[in-house]
């Protein structure tokens, strides 16, 4: 199968683009695995005619909306992000009301739809520093409520409103499972994803996106950590770290959703080039204004 997507690949001018929830065997053919920021920047300058993204609808959508001269295909139409969804109807244009100077704050993790309502998205890797930029002094911040306290706590000179929602997978981990691997793991750092409930986090040596965990294990002269984040992160810390050692809570964190990406899933679309990803253009063009202000912010 890794042969066949190989050969596809070329005769194609395709590329592969994995997240780092992937499953490891997607991320070990995937010319691009990244975090999300990372996979929307890259996406954009890549010259690639076809690009297969292997995450879930908002990633797909947005190098879609980033690139919409390029065919992107998803291995599987309804792999989706639960967060992406938590904004109620109506509850920008309330807040919009309500504070005149009000910037909102849109996390990538949110469809194509909530991102045209949004003055600029941001993701796990810049979105203190884009925050902070922000001449705004009332910012809304959607979807993740815990992303967004996070910034808070980085960013005190703003007043930030959060949106109730959050990521179940990252919420689903509890205090009592960290407090278990620290007594188990005692000289271990902990590093986590800012999705994580304040009981994690307050916990953590080190907060950051999927990539910044990754290269923070890389340069760390420790070697033992409990990686609060969903498991596929596995994959790239062994290979970067095979001396050190890294452990996740029990249950391991698993985004199902990340896993219908398998090798099959991606050979198929390949051949049959379906599962295309859409945006209508009123949409694109509405939604292509937050994104790019990211990009411009972001440098
Ligand atoms: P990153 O931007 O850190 O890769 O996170 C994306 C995500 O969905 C985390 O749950
Ligand atoms: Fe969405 Fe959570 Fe899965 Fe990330 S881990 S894609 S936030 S459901």
């Amino acid at each position: 199968m890794k042969e066949k997507i190989k050969q596809l690949k070329k005769e194609k001018k395709a590329m592969i683009f994995a997240h780092y929830y992937a499953p490891s065997d997607v991320q070990e053919i995937a010319d691009c695995v990244g975090d999300s920021f990372n996979l929307a920047k890259v996406a954009k300058e890549s010259d690639a005619e076809i690009i297969v993204f292997c995450g879930v609808s908002f990633m797909g959508e947005s190098v879609k909306i980033l690139c919409p001269d390029k065919k992107v295909l998803v291995p599987d139409m309804t792999a989706d992000c639960a967060m992406a969804h938590m904004v109620r109807d109506g509850v920008i244009e309330e807040m919009r009301a309500k504070y005149d100077d009000l910037a909102v704050v849109c996390y990538i993790n949110s469809t194509a739809a909530l991102k045209t309502k949004c003055d600029v998205c941001v993701t796990s890797s810049n979105a203190v520093k884009i925050v902070k930029a922000l001449p705004n002094k009332n910012i809304f911040f959607v979807p993740d409520r815990n992303l967004g306290s996070y910034v808070a706590q980085q960013v005190p000179e703003k007043n930030i409103i959060l949106n109730d929602g959050c990521c179940p997978i990252h919420a689903a981990m509890t205090e009592e499972q960290l407090l278990s691997e620290k007594q188990k793991h005692p000289e271990a750092l902990v590093l986590s994803h800012p999705e994580c409930e304040p009981y994690i986090l307050k916990h953590s040596d080190y907060i950051g996106s999927t990539a910044g965990i990754i290269n923070y294990a890389k340069n760390s002269p420790a070697k033992e950590f409990i990686i609060c984040t969903e498991y596929g992160v596995e994959y790239q810390l062994l290979l970067d770290n095979p001396d050190k050692r890294f452990y996740f809570t029990d249950p391991r964190p698993c985004c199902n959703d990340m896993k219908f990406n398998t090798l099959e899933s991606v050979l198929s679309v390949l051949e049959k080039e379906n599962n295309v990803v859409e945006v209508d253009d009123e949409t694109r063009i509405k939604a292509l204004v937050p994104l790019d202000r990211m990009l411009s912010l972001a440098k």
